[in-house]
């Protein structure tokens, strides 16, 4: 048995796949993963040779991408790290093809490539803590491929004003992630998701000037930001015989953040 103790060897013997390895909280997992004992297949657009085991280069926003990344990946996998991410500053049909679409087609092309009782974490956001009331346009796009993107969003107007395009992929990835809490029972394998709130990564100063007074409201209220530090041990976890009861679940590691707005919300 792993000792756990103070989690040493907690992920010895697994391999896991972390995307969006080369930066930020992907990098940060990785790094605690192989901390922790286990083994790291990293993948990323940009080159991250030297942070993971062994490094394959893909892109995820292409269905041609996903599937040409997916037939170079090796079999047997423990767990999926589904890391990889733009922020709202990049084109909506891009946010949209990485952070849901090409999220969900890879994720159900490795099926086959990960081992009986492996553990897939998807990186949500605070940002996707309104899912419920976007329900109808979550439902719209249940069956959304690559080739739909673009009249998804125009007919839903999903655009990067306000950061809508992330809010609704995050929205979206939560939602699924629920949906999805049995669908591999069978096998062991379960799903969950982790939602940071604003985190120092390259990617933060982006939704600053998205959301603009919004953030600075957040900002006033959080004792600091996150750092990669405070998301990687919770993805680690998930990945470990000590979650093997948590299915369908948003962890969020947020300062207090959702727990605030819950509050504020109920008028607690
Ligand atoms: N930083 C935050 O405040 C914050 C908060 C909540 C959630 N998140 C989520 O955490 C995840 C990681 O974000 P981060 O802050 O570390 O950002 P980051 O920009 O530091 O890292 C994202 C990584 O994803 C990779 N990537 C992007 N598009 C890709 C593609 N098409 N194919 C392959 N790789 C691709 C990038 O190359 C990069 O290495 C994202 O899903 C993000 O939405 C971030």
């Amino acid at each position: 048995m792993a000792d756990t103790g103070n989690g040493a060897g907690m992920l010895a013997g697994r391999t896991i796949l972390v995307t969006g390895c080369a930066s930020g909280i992907g990098r940060e997992t990785a790094g605690t993963i192989r901390r922790l004992g286990g083994r790291v297949v990293g993948v990323d657009r940009n080159e991250a040779t030297g942070i993971v085991d062994d490094f394959v280069r893909g892109d995820l926003s292409t269905r041609e991408g996903v599937d040409a990344l997916v037939a170079a990946l090796p079999h047997g996998l423990n767990g999926l790290a589904n890391i990889a991410g733009l922020p709202p500053t990049a084109p909506a049909a891009e946010v949209v093809a990485v952070n849901l679409v090409g999220l969900k087609y890879f994720t159900e092309q490795m099926i086959d490539r990960l081992a009986d009782g492996a553990a897939i974490v998807n990186l949500a956001s605070l940002a996707g803590f309104g899912w419920p009331q976007a329900v109808g346009q979550i439902r719209a796009a249940a069956e959304l491929d690559f080739d739909g993107i673009d009249a998804f969003i125009a007919a839903h107007g999903i655009t990067n004003e306000g950061g809508r395009s992330y809010f609704f992929t995050k929205e979206a990835l939560v939602v699924w992630t629920m949906q999805n809490r049995w669908t591999w029972r069978d096998r062991g394998i379960r799903m969950n998701a982790v939602s940071p709130g604003p985190v120092e990564t390259p990617i933060l100063p982006d939704f600053m000037k998205t959301l603009g007074e919004r953030a600075a409201e957040n900002r006033r209220v959080m004792d600091r930001p996150g750092r990669p530090d405070d998301i990687a041990p919770v993805v680690a976890f998930l990945m470990s015989d000590m979650a093997k009861w948590i299915r369908g679940a948003n962890i969020p590691v947020d300062g207090g953040m959702s727990a605030h707005f819950l509050c504020g919300m109920h008028g607690l």
